[in-house]
């Protein structure tokens, strides 16, 4: 069976650690693509990683490009090209040059690989795919967006410290935009199987859903120059490895509501089903009022945010 093909579009910070773990889990060949200044930086992160893998022990092609053709035949391709925050930045100050970067990358992608399941990760994460999906008119089952695995994966490391147990044990949920209004579910989460509410305090699980709402606040604050990139990685190279091996895990990612939650015509982030024909299946989970109500607060957030696009695409 041939390799399958993973482009990333975008070969910063995040798309470098894509690529190796793309390569460490010998998911495909990889091709990086970047703007025709960064050419030589891609080139040389590939094949970097590429001069890493006999020590590995991985089979894995890597190359850079900034040549939009080399992208032909891509299975999956995971956008990262964009601006990341600053401190003192929203993500939504972002959406200026970003819904500009977005543009060109989805009618680069609609010319040379209308067939590959596409993951986007640019921020304004909720308001970027939606972009990426009105400009590519792909199927909605064929794009969807990063971020609700990595609030939900920040979710449960916060727990898992708190409790000193394993994370692996720690399972959770957290739904809505990708931004301050996120709602994490404290009722849905369990450790072990055990309902978290009985093994925490309320005022603790508070404490920890704010901090989980403000992760990606206090990595910008700590690094200084740039965003979150090692998790944001780990979270969109699950996805695509759910969709190549269609494994049908259940993860939590921006995709088009139709109906769902009450939600029509919009990208938020929900439980879905990943596997072989993208997304398979949109989650329902039965809220409480309290959790509708918020959910709700996070629709309105993302609503500004695409009409924003709307106006400009
Ligand atoms: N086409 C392709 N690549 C582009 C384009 C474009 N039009 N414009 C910018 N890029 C590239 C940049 O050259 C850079 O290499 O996108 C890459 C972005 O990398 P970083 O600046 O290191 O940012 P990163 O931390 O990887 O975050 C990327 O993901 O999580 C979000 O908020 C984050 O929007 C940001 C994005």
């Amino acid at each position: 069976m041939a390799r399958k093909k993973i482009v990333l579009i975008g070969g910063g910070q995040i798309g470098g650690i894509q690529a190796l773990l793309c390569a460490q889990k010998q998911l495909g060949d990889v091709v990086v693509l970047d703007i025709p200044d960064a050419e030589g930086m891609v080139k040389g992160k590939t094949l970097d990683i590429a001069e890493s893998t006999a020590i590995g022990g991985y089979d894995c092609n890597l190359s850079g490009t900034s040549n939009y053709a080399d992208i032909a035949g891509a299975d999956v391709v995971i956008v990262t090209a964009g601006l990341p925050r600053k401190p003192g930045m929203t993500r939504d100050d972002l959406l200026d040059v970003n819904v500009k970067i977005i543009t060109n990358v989805a009618q680069n992608v609609k010319k040379y690989a209308p067939g590959a399941f596409c993951v986007i990760v640019t921020n304004p994460l909720d308001s970027m795919v939606y972009a990426f999906r009105k400009v590519t008119g792909f199927p909605k089952n064929m794009v969807c967006g990063m971020a609700g695995i990595l609030d939900t994966s920040r979710f449960r490391s916060f727990i898992a410290m708190e409790l000193n147990v394993s994370v692996v044990d720690v399972a959770a949920t957290v739904m809505g935009g990708h931004g301050p209004t996120m709602v994490p579910l404290p009722r849905l989460c369990t450790v072990g199987g055990i309902p978290l509410i009985e093994l925490m305090s309320q005022e603790k699980i508070d404490a920890i859903s704010k901090r989980t709402r403000e992760a990606g606040t206090e990595i910008v604050k700590l690094l200084g120059n740039g965003s979150a990139f090692f998790s944001p990685a780990a979270s969109s190279i699950v996805m695509a490895e759910s969709f190549l091996l269609d494994k049908k895990r259940v993860l939590a990612c921006a995709a088009y509501l139709e109906g769902e939650y009450g939600i029509n015509g919009y990208y938020l982030g929900v439980p879905i089903v990943i596997g072989a024909g993208g997304v398979e299946k949109i989650v329902e989970v039965k809220l409480t009022d309290d959790e509708k109500a918020l959910l709700n607060v996070s629709l309105d957030a993302v609503k500004v945010a695409v009409k924003d696009v709307d106006s400009r695409i």
